[in-house]
């Protein structure tokens, strides 16, 4: 093919590496950073929308206990979210009722199944520890 044969290929791919870069790097992306009450370094992980804080951590390895399989019926995957929250979606009352009933409840107390990210959020969250069983 004519005009193939005139860069060199080492010339070629650091042009094409660097389209590539702006492209990837022009993505919104949502990240959450998880905290842990227990001392461990924090974690931060790219999340796709539609998953819920909860499924990110356990496609992560996080321990974060899960009852009821994520269906807003325990509270074991009580988290604190510290940054963030106001993207989330709305408590509901059945949430409310839960966080009641876990250990420690704050203000900003959230069901990690329940916290289901969008398209460019970026949230930070405590998980608290995992010692206990809850509800
Ligand atoms: S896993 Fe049971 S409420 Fe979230």
């Amino acid at each position: 093919m004519p005009g193939l044969g005139r860069v060199p290929l080492r010339r070629q791919t650091p042009r094409y590496f660097s389209t590539y870069s702006f492209l990837v790097l022009s993505v919104p992306a949502t990240t959450i950073t998880f905290q842990f009450s227990d001392g461990q370094p924090a974690q931060t992980h790219v999340a796709a929308s539609g998953e819920s804080v909860l499924d990110v951590a356990l496609n992560n390895g996080i321990q974060l206990q899960h009852n009821c399989g994520g269906v807003c019926g325990c509270s074991t995957c009580h988290i604190y979210v510290n940054a963030g929250g106001d993207d989330l979606p709305e408590i509901s009352d059945k949430e409310e009722d839960f966080i009641d009933r876990a250990e420690n409840p704050r203000i900003n107390s959230r069901l990690a199944c329940q916290c289901v990210v969008e398209r460019d959020m970026q949230l930070v969250v405590t998980i608290p520890p995992q010692h206990f069983l809850g509800h």
